[in-house]
């Protein structure tokens, strides 16, 4: 049982410059929680709404004032001096404070920073590790063992880095590191082989796309997966074996009149479908984000079907963490994987919900950050508590990436634990 004291906000810059939110919630106890919320560029359409102020004077619009003015006005008044049980009291409080299906009044940016502000400060309260409280949120008396696998971005395209290729991201999977330490210098190698590769052939020096990736002008996306093939070879491991790949398609961003834009001839899905296999038969792909579109829920079935275990079928923009999606591709047999971003559903407990669900049908779970990121570090706790998969925040490159890498890290050095996967 907690007791909510204060909570307070303000209106800070994300990895873009653009305002996000941060909140600090302090409890009767003393115990204080302080948190940060991400913000999508690549984002689904169905996603929880991020509240923006809309005055095209200031910061082109994206201004939080609003959603801050909201945690500081409404939502303290209805919470403050509330007895809760626990997250999942507070956060049915804020949905039902909200009262849209899509948190578009109060603003998805409002509620998450208050749920996870809150999460922060029980594990004060608790005096345990914040993973710890995270685990026991996901489900009670679940204790975290294991530490998430990093799939880091290594070449960016797409929405995060103007579209000089459509497919979005490519992603080292450091498959044979036996801890997260390892992985981090294998992913190093790489990306500095990457970036040597990228001087050469494109004369380009290591300009980084939104979340750190390289992005020369490849002339097509197996450019950029022969290039990420290439930089795994130059650093000295074997490709497939030691360091794999996995692909963010992010292929609604490129699907229009139920065609597939990917350069040349547009492709219908079937043709995309075939296109997918071809990479994943050519190049070392262990898990396909987004391959199909978001709307394309007919042929997703036929994908995974076609892929039949040798990659994971990843939803992002497709399920949008969100329990009613995830329940109808599952019960379709439309992916095997979830990509968990907690921001597009807007709480913890929806977000948990979610991952359970995935879990429950035998689905891998990637925990992932946005491309418009903070300082804050929370997610690594939220992926070593929840996972027991990936965690995917980007390139390794830019603190607000590095911020959540180096928690791993830190994570690894307290506890000892085997990464999985
Ligand atoms: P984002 O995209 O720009 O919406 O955060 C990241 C992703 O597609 O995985
Ligand atoms: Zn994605």
């Amino acid at each position: 049982m907690s007791m909510i004291h204060s909570l307070d906000a303000l209106e800070i810059l994300d990895s873009r410059g653009r305002p996000t939110v941060r909140t600090t919630c302090a409890l009767t106890s003393g115990a204080v929680g302080i948190a940060s919320v991400p913000s999508g560029a690549s984002t689904g359409a169905a996603e929880a709404l991020e509240l923006r102020d809309g005055d095209p004077s200031r910061y082109r619009g994206l201004g939080c004032r609003k959603a801050v003015g909201h945690i500081r006005g409404e939502i303290a008044h209805a919470l403050v001096g509330v007895e809760m049980n626990n997250q999942s009291t507070l956060d049915r409080a804020l949905i039902a404070l909200d009262g849209t299906p899509n948190k578009s009044r109060l603003g998805a940016n409002a509620l998450l920073a208050v749920s996870v502000a809150f999460a922060r400060a029980q594990a004060a309260e608790q005096g345990i590790p914040l993973y710890q409280h995270f685990a026991a949120i996901h489900t009670p008396g679940r204790k975290a063992d294991s530490l998430p696998r990093p799939t880091i971005n290594l070449f960016s395209g797409g929405k995060h880095a103007g579209g000089q290729v459509p497919i979005q991201d490519v992603l080292v999977v450091p498959v044979a590191a036996q801890t997260a330490d390892e992985a981090m210098a294998t992913t190093y190698a790489v990306y500095q082989a990457a970036a040597d590769l990228t001087l050469e052939k494109y004369g380009m020096r290591a300009l980084t796309a939104d979340e750190g990736g390289l992005a020369p002008p490849f002339a097509d996306a197996e450019a950029m997966l022969g290039d990420a093939v290439a930089a795994i070879e130059r650093a000295g491991y074997v490709p497939g074996q030691e360091v794999a790949l996995a692909l963010d398609v992010a292929s609604s961003h490129f699907y229009a009149d139920g065609r597939y834009h990917l350069g040349g001839e547009p492709l219908d899905s079937a043709g995309m479908i075939r296109h997918l296999l071809g990479w994943l038969e050519r190049y070392p792909i262990v898990s396909l984000e987004d391959g199909l579109a978001e709307e394309d829920w007919a042929n997703w079935p036929k994908l995974r079907q076609a892929i039949d275990g040798h990659a994971l079928v990843l939803g992002d923009d497709f399920l949008c963490t969100n329990p009613a999606r995830i329940r109808r591709a599952i019960d379709a047999g439309a992916a095997d994987a979830l990509l968990l971003k907690v921001n597009q559903i807007g709480t913890l407990s929806e977000a948990a919900e979610s991952s359970r669900m995935a879990q429950a049908a035998g689905w891998h779970v990637t925990v992932s950050a946005r491309s418009g990121e903070t300082e804050d570090d929370w997610l690594a706790d939220l992926a070593v508590g929840w996972s027991g998969g990936h965690l995917k925040v980007g390139s390794i490159t830019q603190s607000e990436r590095l911020a959540k890498y180096n928690r791993l890290l830190a994570i690894e050095a307290e506890t000892g634990w085997k990464m999985a996967g």
